[in-house]
């Protein structure tokens, strides 16, 4: 299967499906290309250390969205990729996109959806928004991407405990370690060996 990771950051979701690509845990994958919105993401360095194609295409080279969405549309054709990540992708996916590659794009987000999602909850946010409610257990969601925000089918989900003298930044590495970097690289992993379906909007794992 070939994938295009999008970023916008530091890329440590993007080094953990690197990693697991290059430790097995992930079978029947290569990355054909890394998409960054921002030419100083540090993910964009991972991706050349590791010797991936990255390439940068930001709205902000670009005078309307229309054009934008156009342009961002035939850089992602034209790699012909099987599954699009977005890992700490900080752009609106073009709709056109979405509605073309219908459940082959994946995204994480860093909590435990439906709690602290949809508009306005991206990267320390949804860390701030979970202290600030004083939930005991957050977490991660890995879910496919429909015309709605956090809205689409949810493949993995996974608990993390939230402590006393958590900051956002604490926690947000916490759940990083203990669910983004495990449940991303296994749900494509799942993808890659053909071990989902999706039906109503819901996903089933089929066995092994
Ligand atoms: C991750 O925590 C990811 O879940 C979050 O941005 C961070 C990117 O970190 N994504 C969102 O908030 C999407 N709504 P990374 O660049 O180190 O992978």
């Amino acid at each position: 299967m070939k994938i295009a990771v999008c970023v916008s950051g530091g890329g440590t979701n993007l080094q953990a499906i690197i990693d697991k690509i290059g430790s097995g845990e992930i079978h029947n994958t290569e990355i054909a290309v890394v998409i960054s919105n921002n030419k100083n993401a540090y993910a964009l360095e991972r991706a050349a250390k590791a010797g991936i194609e990255g390439v940068c295409i930001s709205p902000r080279d670009y005078e309307t969205r229309d054009e934008f969405n156009k342009a961002f549309l035939e850089k992602l054709d034209s790699y012909n990729v099987d599954l699009v990540v977005l890992a700490g992708f900080l752009v609106v996916i073009p709709p056109e996109m979405i509605r073309k590659y219908v459940n082959r794009i994946i995204n994480i987000h860093p909590s435990l959806i439906p709690s602290f999602c949809g508009t306005g909850y991206y990267g320390l946010k949804v860390h701030e928004g979970a202290l600030a409610r004083g939930v005991k257990v957050t977490g991660a969601t890995c879910h496919f991407v429909d015309e709605g925000t956090d809205t689409g089918p949810i493949i993995l989900q996974k608990a993390v405990e939230v402590l006393d003298d958590d900051t956002p930044e604490t926690l947000q590495r916490r759940v990083m370690e203990q669910a983004e970097w495990i449940i991303m690289p296994r749900a494509i992993d799942l993808i890659a060996r053909n071990r989902i379906e999706v039906t109503d909007g819901k996903v089933k794992i089929l066995e092994a």
